[in-house]
């Protein structure tokens, strides 16, 4: 049976929506849950599919894991494993940060390469590099990366070339649990970073800097549990105010802080969107008259590449030329061939996407080959005329908890279609 979402387009977005706690925060800290052996307990958890693959892989390494509404309960007493399989790390591409709190923990580790995907190689040297840099001895065969660390990690001063949210996060959990002072220059800036860093913090490590580009850490040899809450979905939030200005709507999104948007809230006031900043998240006021925006993506507080297709989607239906370039992963333009199928004029030169925009696009069937790529393509049919059917949904579900339902409450119309089983669910109309 395979599922296709449906949009009926064309029709102005307006209400409230909450958005969920952040799959990017969530994950890491999850992994970090692996550095001690007391209960950690996470609150506002999004219900998503890459929640419940971490939940398998944290039992896999020994955990009892127990998720009830949007808590998570973790405790891990003892490490059962140091393997982390290729099926593994593939179905979840953020399952290779597991190598920092093995190496922490345990002293060994095992995990698979995640190798490239959609959006681009995804390469892993800053994470390999930096682990070495603090003693582990790490050797890459047959597509598996074997590190060790028999006496224990040890603290180190790390220079990284780009500032990786990954490797800040796999470096941030090895360092939390290595006694001693270990320091970061050139690390990620990111929302999810903070978080991190303050989830270690509530367990026990002592941390200076996250948010800016050097952090200095603080080890302990032993970490203990806490109760954490979880920040709101920034990524979650651009996609539902994307969808609003893209069918000149006004809504409030709520569940997140504003500032975690970082230049994207500059990027929609120079479209000439009016929004009100809010303590929990954004109102639009006004979306009524839009122009055409030059953006190109960044690590934070530069506009986020998770948001590129987003924002391509809504600037395909505004008035002029706008220009996109994507500069953090080479090959992250899946969605230009689809939004085409569904009238959009885009052409792509090298990183740079050039976008003439139509008075409306038509509803068409279209495909989405990855989370954001599948997001834009939802932007895209709330705004076109007709009837959209997005195939490959299983990419949303990674990200976007009742995506449906909180269309919904947006007053749009969605549903969803499970093919073989003539089973067809649609409401809203
Ligand atoms: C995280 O991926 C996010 N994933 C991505 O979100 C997000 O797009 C990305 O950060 C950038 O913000 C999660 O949090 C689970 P990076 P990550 O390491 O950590 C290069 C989504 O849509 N690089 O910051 O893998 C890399 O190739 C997802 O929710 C190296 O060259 O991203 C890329 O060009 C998709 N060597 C750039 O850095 C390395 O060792 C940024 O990657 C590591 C990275």
């Amino acid at each position: 049976m395979s599922e296709i979402i449906e949009i009926h387009g064309g029709k102005p977005l307006s209400g409230e929506v909450f958005v969920s706690g952040a799959k990017n925060a969530a994950l890491p800290i999850m992994l970090a849950s692996l550095l001690t052996g007391e209960e950690v307990v996470l609150r506002n958890v999004p219900n998503l599919t890459d929640v419940h693959l971490s939940i398998h892989l944290l039992e896999h390494f020994g955990s009892t894991v127990e998720l009830s509404r949007n808590t998570l309960r973790i405790q891990t007493p003892r490490l059962v494993a140091t393997e982390a399989s290729y099926s593994l790390v593939k179905a979840l591409r953020a399952s290779f940060w597991v190598l920092g709190p093995l190496l922490a923990r345990g002293g060994a580790a095992r995990v698979a390469l995640p190798g490239g995907d959609v959006i681009g190689a995804r390469p892993v040297d800053i994470h390999l590099e930096a682990l070495a840099q603090m003693g582990a001895d790490i050797n890459v065969k047959h597509g598996v990366v074997m590190a060790s660390a028999p006496q224990g990690l040890r603290p180190a001063e790390i220079d990284f070339r780009f500032p990786s949210v990954g490797a800040t996060h796999q470096v941030l959990m090895a360092a939390a649990r290595t006694p001693g002072r270990t320091v970061i220059r050139g690390a990620a800036r990111e929302p999810e970073v903070i978080a991190l860093a303050e989830f270690l913090v509530a367990i026990g490590a002592e941390i200076e800097g996250a948010g800016q580009s050097t952090i200095v850490v603080h080890g302990k040899e032993s970490l203990h549990g806490c109760d954490f809450h979880l920040i709101g979905d920034r990524i979650e939030a651009a996609t539902y105010i994307l969808a609003v200005i893209a069918t000149r709507g006004t809504a409030r999104i709520r569940g997140f802080d504003p500032v975690h948007l970082g230049a994207f809230l500059d990027l929609i006031s120079q479209m000439g969107v009016k929004v009100r900043n809010e303590a929990d998240g954004i109102t639009i006021i006004d979306s009524s008259s839009l122009h055409p925006v030059d953006a190109s993506t960044g690590p934070f507080p530069d506009f986020a590449t998770d948001i590129q297709a987003l924002l391509m989607a809504a600037t395909t239906v505004i008035d002029g030329k706008s220009s996109i370039s994507e500069q953090v992963f080479e090959g992250r333009f899946s969605h230009v061939s689809e939004l085409a199928r569904m009238g959009a004029q885009i052409s792509v030169e090298g990183r740079t996407a050039h976008i003439t925009g139509v008075p409306k696009l038509s509803g068409a069937f279209v495909e989405a080959r990855d989370i954001r790529a599948g997001a834009a393509l939802c932007i895209a049919g709330l705004a076109a005329e007709g009837l959209t059917q997005i195939a490959e949904p299983q990419h949303l579900r990674r990200g976007y908890a009742d995506l449906e339902q909180k269309l919904r409450a947006l007053g749009a119309r969605v549903g969803k279609k499970v093919t073989d089983a003539e089973d067809f669910m649609f409401s809203g109309c």
